[in-house]
């Protein structure tokens, strides 16, 4: 609780076993993918198409949504055909070990980057868990477009579709820990989103305003830099220190996954929600309306975010050209 966390890289950085093992021990995520993999390929059989499905994994980690898709298979009792995509190279090896262990006859590890990987064929459905605790922020965008050319012209992405969301938030113990230190010192420290299970944090609106939107597939290639105007009125007198952000994700038709505090997975522990910090907390009366200003960007290397508030009162741009926090692309 209240412990600030650096975002993960995935992308950029290769994972640790331990933190595989982590994710793996949630007890909701993958019976939600699990359902919703099961909904795809009944919704396909209902269509009249033929068995066997192409499914493709990508990011398979240790292979849990490999599980999931093949007990869906199971369920539904019809025949996939499994691609496991991964490229972190310890993840690899300990899917070609599960492979072997439990008799995945039908499933191929295949080792490298997705946005390179050279497939065997067109997948009738892409699945992939590739987001964090702000929905894009583990640039699931960029990974999946540059997937999607080995994807059938009709087929679908688990994800569907995922936003990110914010509100105002007070929380003066998590801004004084930011301020000390927590990304290294100086400027970088309010520059940068933190993950953090909020405990001593109070929310003055209790309105969550969707920030950023994307759905897969991108078919129309449509740019994945993103802007956002977001009003919030103050409900009670605060000190108000940042933004707290979360997802909401639908896998497909009506399954989901959410950390939104409205709608959000019971039970699922594997995101936290996301501080960003301002600068310079601000003192808001009762009916102000804080105005802040919200942008995705990206260059050849990186992605970012900055944001900053003009009303009441301007402020700086945080984070701007992702000074102080880059989301690493390579
Ligand atoms: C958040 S983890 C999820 C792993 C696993 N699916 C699970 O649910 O436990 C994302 C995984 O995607 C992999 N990954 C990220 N970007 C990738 C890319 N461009 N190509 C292949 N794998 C990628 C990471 O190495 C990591 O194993």
């Amino acid at each position: 609780m209240d412990t600030l966390q650096a975002p993960l890289q995935p992308l950029a950085d290769n994972l640790e076993s331990e933190t595989y093992e982590l994710f793996e021990t949630d007890p909701v995520k993958y019976a939600r993918y699990q359902d919703a993999i099961l909904l795809f390929l009944k919704d396909r059989l209902a269509q009249g198409r033929a068995a066997p499905f192409v499914v493709m994994v990508l990011g398979a980690g240790r292979g849990p949504l490999v599980e999931a898709a093949l007990k869906a298979a199971q369920r539904a009792e019809v025949e996939v055909q499994l691609y496991a995509v991964e490229k972190n190279p310890n993840a690899v090896h300990a899917l070609r070990h599960r492979k072997r262990r439990d008799g995945w006859d039908c499933v191929e590890v295949m080792p490298g980057d997705m946005r390179t990987w050279t497939a065997p064929k067109k997948a009738d459905v892409i699945v992939s868990e590739l987001l964090g605790s702000f929905g894009d922020n583990e640039l699931s965008p960029e990974c999946l477009d540059g997937a999607q050319r080995f994807l059938a012209a009709d087929g679908v992405c688990i994800p569907t579709s995922y936003t990110a969301v914010l509100t105002p938030v007070s929380a003066p113990g998590l801004w004084a820990d930011a301020r000390q230190g927590a990304a290294g010192g100086g400027l970088a420290d309010l520059e940068t989103a933190y993950v953090v299970y909020l405990h001593h944090a109070f929310f003055p609106c209790s309105a969550f305003k969707d920030c950023f939107h994307y759905q897969h597939p991108n078919w129309e290639g449509k740019s994945n830099d993103r802007c956002a105007n977001l009003d919030f009125e103050i409900e009670v007198d605060s000190l108000v220190h940042g933004f707290a952000g979360f997802f909401d994700c639908v896998l497909y038709g009506t399954e989901r996954i959410s950390i939104h505090p409205e709608t959000f997975s019971v039970g699922m522990f594997s995101w936290f929600p996301m501080f960003f910090p301002l600068h310079h907390p601000q003192y808001l009366t009762k009916g102000s309306v804080v105005r802040s200003h919200w942008w995705r960007r990206h260059d050849a290397h990186k992605v970012w975010y900055e944001w900053a508030i003009s009303e009441p009162a301007p402020t700086k741009v945080q984070n701007l050209g992702g000074r102080s926090w880059p989301i690493g692309l390579l």
